[in-house]
């Protein structure tokens, strides 16, 4: 192959300020693992090679790189870095990965830079191969406080000479703040040979990949630094801190996405979007709404205060007030809330109404039909036009199995009823309030099974007497003793 591209993705890092059992490249922001980032950001530039580097945790690290293939619509080749002896290593070991006559353009990126997109590779790729094509093109950015990262070390016309680690740095390199991001982009050729003479002869005795600029240099190659001035695109994840920093930077971006795409957000700094959410124009977001997975929300609905929609389809017009739901299909001009939990397998039908403290999982409900208050619908399949009265239970669970209640089109289930399935109600069937539903009720029929009320007569007066109520009752019936 000739001019080929590949991009090495670097996760064999152990993470150890993370103090996590979990591998610091699988925690998450905006929906996405650190790694998954990555992953998107590197497939999005369509490379002939896509290369993941694994050593600490591997086994978890690679299932999860090899996981995002299907929705990355990329393959993903693993390759494994025994020991973690340096950046160079690692790099060595990703080549391995590659077929045997590879030639071409090496990016490599490091699997906790998470705001790194596609489009800042693309362009580094251009700019690498710009005119007589570089050796080594590396982004750098200028940073206040660069402790920690590699100095990048240019000559008076700018070109770029060296990086300087940290730990290896003079005071007077120290005072430099254009940094290394650890992204670049290098010829596979030149690559292979500056590599083969990386030495471990530094303060932490490792191979350093950044030690490749200084030997490209040497040799006379040419060496670019490709500055970028947004400097949170290249910043790293090291910690817990930077974490949360990095996932508010990155939700602060998107919810900017989108308000720029015609939705109204009432105070982004309290919106909390996943970064594979879909919402259209003029939806209006209210404060304390988390919109996570792969939610989607169509025009003009309105969402929040305060709701939590997971991986939920919302119509157009719809409306979910106060409420968490999950996986979950509410449809056009549907309300939701306050104060509901729809569970996964819920299906709101058009107009339909989902009121006041309801739970609802695995329920499919027709259009405009209503659940308003008080109730429970599980297993549940309900017709069009019903009304489903305050307090309703389907009685879904004999302790062992679960049954299925189905509710025919409009249909008036009065309060407090108890629907214990499996059961069925026909079409435009009534209950009482405080019905038992054991059996089918057929189309058109009244079911009541509560038995009729009886009324003993001043029983409060006998058997509680002195009390408050016995007292009230007194005096009601003196004065309808005197009418
Ligand atoms: C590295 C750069 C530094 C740059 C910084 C940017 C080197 C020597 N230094 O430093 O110039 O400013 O990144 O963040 O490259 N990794 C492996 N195997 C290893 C070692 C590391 O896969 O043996 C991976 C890590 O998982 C991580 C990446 O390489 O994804 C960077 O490693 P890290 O140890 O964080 O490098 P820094 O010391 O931060
Ligand atoms: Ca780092």
């Amino acid at each position: 192959m000739t001019n080929g591209t590949a991009v090495v993705i670097l996760a064999a890092g152990a993470g150890t300020r993370m103090r996590s059992k979990t591998p610091k490249v699988l925690h998450r922001i905006v929906g996405r693992t650190l790694l998954g980032h990555a992953l998107h950001a590197a497939s999005g530039t369509r490379p002939d090679h896509l290369v993941v580097v694994v050593g600490h945790d591997r086994d978890r690290v690679a299932e999860a790189a090899l996981g995002t293939a299907g929705e990355l619509d990329h393959e993903i080749l693993v390759a494994v870095q025994e020991e973690q002896r340096g950046t160079g290593d690692a790099v060595q070991a990703g080549l391995e990965a590659l077929p045997a006559d590879f030639t071409g353009t090496v990016v490599v990126t490091a699997a906790d830079v998470p705001l790194l997109d596609s489009a800042t590779l693309t362009d580094l790729l251009g700019t690498h191969t710009d005119g007589d094509g570089a050796a080594v093109t590396v982004l750098t950015t200028a940073v206040e406080d660069p402790t920690g990262y590699g100095r990048v070390l240019r000559t008076q016309d700018g070109q770029v000479t060296q990086i300087v680690e940290q730990k290896d740095a003079t005071a007077e390199q120290l005072a430099i703040t254009e940094i290394n991001s650890g992204v670049y982009a290098f010829d596979h050729a030149q690559l292979v040979a500056a590599l083969a003479q990386l030495r471990p002869d530094n303060s932490q005795g490792e191979l350093y990949l950044t030690d490749v600029i200084g030997i490209a240099r040497s040799a006379g190659l040419l060496v670019r630094g490709d500055h970028v001035d947004d400097e949170m695109l290249v910043a790293g994840c090291n910690d817990r801190v930077q974490l949360s920093a990095l996932g508010r930077e990155l939700n602060r971006r998107i919810v900017a996405r989108h308000q720029l795409g015609g939705v109204t957000v009432v105070d982004p700094s309290n919106t909390y979007i996943d970064v594979d959410v879909s919402i259209a124009a003029d939806v209006r977001i209210e404060p304390g709404t988390h919109l996570r997975g792969t939610t989607r929300i169509g025009e003009d609905a309105v969402i929040g205060p305060d709701t939590t929609l997971v991986d939920t389809t919302v119509g157009a017009g719809a409306t979910v007030l106060r409420s968490e739901v999950h996986s979950a299909t509410i449809r056009e001009d549907a309300t939701v809330g306050p104060f509901s939990y729809l569970r996964p397998n819920t299906d709101l039908g058009a107009k339909g109404k989902i009121g006041a403290f309801a739970e609802t999982k695995n329920a499919r409900i027709g259009e405009g039909s209503k659940l308003p208050h008080l109730s429970y619908l599980g297993d549940a399949t309900v017709g069009v036009g019903t009304n489903i009265g305050c307090a309703t239970v389907t009685v879904n669970y004999d302790g062992v199995n679960k049954h299925r209640t189905v509710i025919g089109d409009h249909v008036r289930i009065g309060s407090d009823t108890m629907l214990v399935a499996p059961v069925e109600v026909g079409d435009g069937a009534y209950t009482g309030a405080g019905t038992v539903i054991k059996r089918d009720v057929p189309p058109g029929a009244l079911a009541v099974s509560a038995a009729d009320q009886r009324n003993i007569d001043d029983w409060v007066l006998r058997r509680r007497p002195g009390t408050s109520s016995a007292e009230a009752a007194q005096q009601a019936i003196a004065r309808i003793d005197e009418q």
